[in-house]
């Protein structure tokens, strides 16, 4: 059996990293659908929904396969490093100047710029429990702290909570709207009064990662207030509702002065050529989005009947997933979907063990879920 060289060459790895890195625990995604069938045994042509990482499965528009074939010719040269082509496509989109514009290798990227750009050591982030984890993780890695403040009871941002955790070492507040695991979103009145509250200098950074899903009219529009000028960064990201999440590819929009110190941290070419190429149709394929969203509302409520009738609690959600309490072991229903051939998120790292966050799909992914769903209960 080969054994990896670095445990051969250097066992005491540990005594080399700085103390804040050892610490940490890494990222668990979402389970692949070709790990399931290695861990199970099943054959290939064993269709296995993965419904585990809020990818839109309607797939990407076909406008933006096309461009990633024709920009596939050119992979030889290095991208371009500005991505002029795409913030300029993002101006037009967003009726604002390229400027305003910072792209990344998905928005985690830009998560990173902004604990390296701004975070000295001792520094503090507040952000919400249950919520995103990179938050918590990208803070720690530049080894400062994170407040976390708990949801309130229906699963929202607890706001004034949030604020009353600010001290003079605060320098980011991060708001998912909406959030992960919830789906949940703030109100417009809440996130007003509680920006105009807070002290100017604290930037408060609205990640918008699912926002092409939200049907709630009273939800904040996040790019009023970089209009309005408050100290606001708004995330967003082509892995969701865009379906570009193998391509990596998520922007930063904010006042161009933040955009260009968050520059300096920015590595060289780091969204590829094949991604600017994939983004740039996909902004332009506005009925691809279109139906992406009536196939979530559709599926939303399809979720919504059946959790109702089987009498299991769920949020109401603004995304394209939804958080709903099994009852039961969350990992031990995570296994039994398995064998479903249904993949999901388990509620227990957000320290909720029954609950499982569930994409929504097609109809017919959605109905192998619930009938899933069904059996594994009712035999509880
Ligand atoms: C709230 C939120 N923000 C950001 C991201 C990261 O997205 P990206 O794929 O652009 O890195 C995710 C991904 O799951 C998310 O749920």
């Amino acid at each position: 059996m080969p054994t990896a060289t670095s445990e051969k060459l250097n066992p005491d790895i540990n005594s080399l990293l700085r103390p804040h890195i050892s610490k940490l625990r890494p990222y668990v995604p979402g389970k692949p659908i070709t790990e399931v069938k290695r861990e199970l045994g099943l054959p290939d042509d064993f269709a296995i929904d993965k419904l585990a990482s809020n990818e839109n499965v309607l797939g990407p528009a076909p406008a933006a396969v096309e461009a990633i074939k024709n920009a596939a010719a050119r992979i030889w040269l290095y991208p371009d490093d500005t991505c002029y082509d795409l913030k300029n496509a993002l101006a037009d989109f967003w009726e604002l100047m390229p400027e305003n514009f910072i792209i990344g290798n998905g928005s985690d990227e830009i998560i990173h710029f902004l604990m390296l750009a701004l975070l000295d050591a001792e520094d503090e982030i507040i952000s919400a429990q249950p919520s995103f984890v990179q938050y918590e993780s990208a803070a720690k890695m530049a080894g400062c702290t994170c407040k976390l403040v708990p949801l309130t009871e229906d699963g929202r941002h607890d706001l004034p909570a949030m604020k009353e955790q600010i001290s003079e070492r605060t320098k980011m507040i991060f708001i998912a709207n909406p959030n992960n695991p919830t789906g949940t979103v703030v109100c417009k009145q809440e996130f007003d009064e509680f920006i105009k509250s807070i002290p100017p200098h604290i930037l408060v950074v609205l990640d918008q990662a699912y926002y092409e899903y939200v049907e709630l009219e009273d939800s904040p529009e996040g790019i009023d207030y970089v209009r309005d000028g408050y100290n606001v960064i708004l995330l967003h990201t082509f892995s969701k509702a865009y379906a570009l999440a193998g391509l990596r590819v998520g922007y930063g929009l904010a006042d161009a002065g933040l955009i260009k110190a968050l520059q300096q941290v920015r590595g060289p070419f780091n969204v590829n050529a094949l991604s600017q190429a994939a983004a740039i149709a996909s902004l332009g394929d506005a009925e691809q989005l279109t139906r992406t969203r009536e196939m979530n509302a559709a599926g939303k409520k399809y979720f919504y009947a059946q959790l109702d009738e089987m009498g299991i609690p769920y949020m109401p959600t603004e995304a394209n997933f939804i958080f709903l309490d099994s009852g039961l072991p969350a990992k031990e229903v995570f296994q039994e979907l398995l064998r479903h051939g249904v993949i999901v998120r388990t509620g227990d790292p957000f320290g909720l063990p029954t609950w499982l966050r569930v994409t929504i799909g097609t109809p017919a992914m959605n109905e192998r879920f619930i009938k899933a769903l069904r059996i594994i209960v009712e035999r509880a």
